[in-house]
């Protein structure tokens, strides 16, 4: 197999779906907001805070390099990862690109109250409104698959191994 990489916006079930599906197939599970804290030293947030955005896209961009080149498995990328055109084009040069497809009112509800995100922390409901619809026409065009990422976490593993893999 090659690369699965799931995209999406935050909260649609990334990290989840990827470690379940990863575990299925028993191939190695990667997670660029873990390999950014990794390399880091310090957590997503404290990057956002002490570095901002701007540095924070450069480590996820050196991240994406380093996982597209390791041995084949399941990638879960953070949810902006798909705004560097260089990360979409690395994603696909090493594998397929999976689009979690989850309405904006679910990831509101999922995130909006308790939201640890930096982007959204300032006012939940309303960023991830206005995230969700500035990024809908990239997520769609970054993704070579589009699943449906309503239901419990193996039936969409399931669907996203059926997508992609079984195809
Ligand atoms: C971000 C999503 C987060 C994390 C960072 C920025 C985004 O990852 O990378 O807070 O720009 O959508 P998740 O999608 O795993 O929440």
């Amino acid at each position: 197999m090659e690369h699965v990489w799931l995209i999406g916006m935050m909260g649609s079930g990334k990290t989840s779906v990827g470690r379940a599906l990863a575990e299925h197939l028993e191939c190695p599970f990667y997670d660029t907001d873990a390999t950014v804290a990794a390399n880091a030293g310090m957590s997503v947030d404290e990057i956002f805070d002490r570095f901002g955005e701007p540095r924070f896209r450069e480590f996820e961009a050196r991240a994406v390099q380093v996982i597209a080149s390791q041995d084949d498995g399941v990638v879960s990328t953070g949810g902006g990862v798909v705004l560097n055109p260089s990360n979409v084009e690395a994603m696909r040069a090493s594998g397929r690109t999976v689009l979690l497809d989850v309405d904006t009112d679910t990831i509101v509800a999922r995130l909006g109250a308790a939201s640890d995100r930096p982007l959204v922390s300032d006012d939940p409901d309303r960023r991830l409104r206005e995230i969700a619809s500035a990024r809908e026409g990239t997520y769609r065009m970054a993704a070579d698959v589009v699943v449906d990422a309503l239901g419990s976490i193996k039936e969409v593993a399931h669907r996203v191994e059926a997508a992609c893999i079984g195809s």
